[in-house]
């Protein structure tokens, strides 16, 4: 099966667990024929239509199992009758129904037991590598897509999936096995009648199939419209202040109603039709069973051609053989579901991320001459955000970049920390293509502060040591100092193994950007990328801050974006850029003599 094989290599792992479902199955199909087969000798006890037989019969051979099993079953009923009358036969009779009904409740329960672990490993696994796949994904590829998607796939789309994990298997393996069970028992019962129940079931296949068509489509639409309101409240939580502070409750709400009203709708519509199926097929199955019972009532009445225990046997079994085709079209909806679920979450890890490393990437472990830009241009869509840019920071040196809001600058971040490709043009580290280095080794040699401190929801310590994994208690209380934190760190009530919050949200700004700091801090790279790392700060703040960056910044390479001239006048190179385009560099003093674009910023800022 085509669904299978897409997910195999989440099964493969697993496949003993499949294997030993399959062969669980095996006995629960055989032993649920035989205990509805065990009602005839039973039936025809209570009713005295037993053979007798006197005889004890002998084994002749494989192929006269069947007159040997049953002249047996007669002899021994034959015998006890005779001996402890026909209520002990009886009792032995039921004793045998209830052993056989034991023995398949058992194997279908040690089916199910098996495959749970198939079913939760996949489940486990396809949910991990969602995650690594959402971890290295680029940063472009969200853009793209929203989150509350990606959150409806790991969680809706993988349970989707376990789900008709067991349906997939009781397609292929058990509800078939019971059928065809069911089926050599009913014609070794009788041939005429079987023939006759066969005519009416590629009747019923096809109307059942009907109703299976367009489910895939409307399944779809469905987890789109649960991606959008995922997305939604993905957006509200991380927004709640600023949808508060500007009484845009009604609008979120409005937005989130619209995409639920859709999803009723859709699922409505889906529900409805996945539910027309059972009823659907119970009622073509009693059909079936009535044009039986008429036609061979006729047999039993009539012609004399079959016992009446055989004929109640015959009609169990015809049953049986109702409730597992009842079970396929209803596996076979969920297979349907997962089908399009597992084609919603392989798209996620099947998509190919353009800045994968090449296969022989190279592991750059230090830095030693310097960073260039040669000739960079680059686009996010369609217009050219830098044009033909080209700057060289050589190690020890600071680089400043300046320039209006949407100017390029932290597209220059963005770049050198290899988030996004250069459309034309080279990045090179120490004259080696960062194209050509693993992104891990890359990003290994730099530290990166931004305007918004990136926090999680956990300790001091442990947001620190995202910078450095094995760092001890002294080397964080050190980065803490370094990045001016330490002192209100020691004042918190755990010090630093006091939670901060959501996002840190238990913090002031300038204390989260000191963290922010502390982080890069601790991880010493040779090379610093700031970008804004100051902006979001009052003065006040600011002041610890920049003496935070400045202790940080000693004795390494750094790349500043700085949205305060004030923070950036000791650099090595001021590049003032305008729409992607260097217009001015130098020192802060010899751009003010020049008296262009930079000092007339200076001048802004001053009065400000
Ligand atoms: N992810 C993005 N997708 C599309 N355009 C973007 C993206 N990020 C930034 N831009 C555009 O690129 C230009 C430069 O942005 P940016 O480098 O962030 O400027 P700066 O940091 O100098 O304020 C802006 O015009 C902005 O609209
Ligand atoms: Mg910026």
């Amino acid at each position: 099966m085509d669904y299978l094989k897409k997910l195999s290599r989440f099964i493969v792992p697993y496949k003993k667990y499949g294997i030993l479902n399959i062969i669980c199955n095996v006995f629960y199909a055989l032993f649920s024929t035989l205990a509805m087969v065990s009602l005839m000798p039973m039936i025809n006890v209570l009713f005295g239509e037993s053979e007798k037989v006197y005889k004890k019969p002998v084994y002749e051979g494989f192929k006269k199992l069947k007159p040997y099993a049953e002249d047996s079953l007669n002899y021994f009923i034959t015998t006890t009758t005779d001996n402890d009358g026909p209520q002990q036969a009886l009792l032995y009779m039921i004793v045998l129904i209830i052993s056989l009904f034991l023995l398949k409740n058992i194997f279908n329960y040690l089916a199910l037991y098996f495959i749970t672990f198939l079913r939760n490993g996949v489940l486990k696994d396809v949910r991990n590598d969602v995650y690594n796949k959402v971890l290295n994904l680029p940063i472009s590829y969200y853009t793209e897509k929203k989150k509350g998607d990606i959150i409806a796939r790991i969680s809706g789309d993988v349970n989707e999936v376990k789900n008709s994990l067991l349906a997939v298997l009781e397609l292929i393996v058990k509800e078939p096995l019971t059928i065809a069970f069911a089926i050599i028992a009913m014609f070794s019962i009788s041939v005429k009648l079987t023939i006759f129940v066969f005519l009416f079931i590629p009747v019923s296949g096809f109307i059942i199939s009907r109703i299976g068509k367009s489910l895939k489509r409307k399944s779809d639409k469905v987890q789109k419209e649960q991606g959008v309101f995922l997305s939604t409240l993905e957006e509200t939580l991380g927004g709640l202040k600023v949808i508060k502070g500007f009484n845009a409750e009604e609008r979120f709400n409005k937005k989130f109603q619209d995409s639920t009203t859709k999803f009723y709708n859709f699922s409505n519509t889906l529900l409805n039709r996945q539910n027309l199926a059972s009823p659907t097929s119970e009622f073509l199955g009693i059909v079936t069973i009535a044009a039986l019972l008429w036609y061979g009532g006729s047999m039993v009445l009539i012609e004399k051609t079959l016992s009446g225990g055989a004929f109640i046997t015959y009609m169990a079994l015809a049953y049986q053989i109702l409730t597992p085709a009842k079970a396929i079209s209803k596996a076979s909806y969920k297979v349907k579901a997962g089908n399009a679920a597992a084609d919603r979450i392989l798209e996620v890890i099947e998509s190919k991320s353009p800045l994968e490393d090449s296969t022989n990437a190279k592991s750059k472990l230090d830095f030693n001459t310097s960073i260039a830009l040669e000739n960079v241009s680059f686009k996010y869509e369609e217009d050219l955000v830098l044009k033909d840019f080209s700057i060289t920071v050589e190690k020890g040196k600071t680089l400043a970049l300046v320039g209006q809001s949407g100017s390029g600058k932290s597209t220059i971040a963005n770049l050198v920390t290899r988030f996004y490709d250069v459309t034309s043009g080279k990045i090179t580290i120490d004259g080696e293509n960062i194209k050509d280095l693993t992104k891990h080794s890359l990003r290994n040699l730099m530290g990166l502060v931004i305007q918004d401190s990136i926090l999680f929801n956990d300790t001091v310590k442990n947001n620190i040591l995202l910078g450095k994994q094995d760092a001890t208690d002294a080397e964080v209380e050190e980065a803490l100092k370094i990045a001016n934190a330490w002192e209100f760190v020691k004042d918190l009530p755990q010090g630093m193994h006091t939670n901060i919050g959501d996002s840190g949200n238990k913090l002031s700004g300038g204390q989260k950007q000191r963290l922010s700091i502390a982080r890069a801090v601790l991880k010493n790279p040779p090379i610093m990328i700031l970008d804004e790392a100051t902006s979001a700060l009052d003065t006040e703040s600011e002041r610890a801050v920049q003496v935070a960056l400045e202790n940080m910044m000693k004795n390494r390479t750094s790349i500043v974006i700085a949205h305060r001239l004030s923070t950036i006048q000791n650099a090595d190179t001021i590049v003032v850029m305008q729409k992607g385009e260097i217009v001015e560099q130098g020192k802060h003093n010899e751009l003010l003599n020049n008296k262009g674009v930079y000092s007339t910023l200076v001048k802004m800022q001053s009065i400000q």
